[in-house]
């Protein structure tokens, strides 16, 4: 999928990976709509990178659906769909005090990761779907979502958290052939451990951090933003790579705790 020239939207845009791969969208000629609940943050972005801001919850039908009409009204193909936004949480299923995981936040996890993820894919292929399709393929779109190294090793106290991502992987290959039809791709993106604000600041999070790095095999190191955004825009414009689930970890494999 050539990138220069279409209209792409990214969820979770206003921070971490999702605004490194706005700005990796951007560098490519896309037209970048970001979709975020931070205005402050989503705004200057949309400044900084000649795109355009618009205040979504993704897991609001109608909210999602306007900033899929935003991407349209650019007047450039909706190509390119990229579910960034998420939460984390951290609860044991049953606490060492022997409370129950609280439903509530479970239950917001699930709706923020795994059916926002769904209300973006549905309606950004449905919106790829009316563009003509492109090149020797026929190719419509495509789309990223992000899942996690915990959707497929969910550490202790990770419940929530690993469900929705888990559920994230379990959608690629069957969203991948239900778009084959209207020539849509769709990719998900695992990460292990990526520098971004999702883990707070401060010192007690630099500590959490420095625990996660341990195991990391090679490079011993937090991955980057912006080498996210490099392995998405390669899942894009590598029209050959669908219903794949690509880790981007060091090697990484999540131990217990
Ligand atoms: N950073 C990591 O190590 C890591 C690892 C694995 C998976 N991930 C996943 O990558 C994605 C991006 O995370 P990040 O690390 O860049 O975090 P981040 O906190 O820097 O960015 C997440 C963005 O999502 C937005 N957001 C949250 N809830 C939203 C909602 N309901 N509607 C719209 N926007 C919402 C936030 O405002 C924020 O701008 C998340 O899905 C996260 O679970 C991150």
């Amino acid at each position: 999928m050539e990138l220069n020239g279409v209209a792409a939207l990214v969820t979770g845009g206003a921070s971490g990976l999702g605004a490194g791969t706005a700005r990796e969208l951007a560098a490519a000629g896309a037209q970048v709509v970001i979709a975020d609940l931070n205005m402050d943050a989503g705004q200057a972005l949309a400044n900084e990178i000649g795109g355009v801001f618009v205040a979504t919850d993704v897991s609001d039908e109608n909210q999602v659906r306007a900033a899929v009409a935003a991407a349209v009204a650019t007047g450039r193909p909706l190509r390119v769909a990229v579910a960034c936004a998420g939460i984390a949480w951290a609860a044991r299923t049953v606490d060492r005090s022997g409370a129950p995981h609280d439903l509530d936040s479970y239950q917001k996890v699930i709706q923020v990761n795994l059916i926002g993820t769904f209300n973006l894919l549905r309606l950004a292929a449905a919106a790829m779907a009316e563009t003509d399709p492109v090149g020797e393929d026929g190719e419509r779109g495509v789309i990223v979502t992000t899942a996690s190294a915990a959707g497929i090793e969910g550490q202790i106290g990770q419940i929530a958290y690993s469900a929705s991502k888990g559920g994230v992987i379990g959608m690629t290959l069957p969203a991948a052939r239900d778009l084959a039809a209207i020539g849509v791709r769709v990719n998900t993106i695992a990460p292990g451990i990526l520098e971004t604000p999702i883990y707070g600041e401060g010192e007690g999070a630099e500590e959490f951090k420095r625990r996660l790095v341990a195991p990391v095999p090679f490079p011993k190191r937090l991955g980057t933003a912006g080498e996210f955004a490099k392995l998405a825009r390669a899942l894009m414009e590598n029209s050959y790579i669908n219903a794949d689930v690509v880790r981007i970890d060091g090697g990484l494999r999540l131990p217990p705790k």
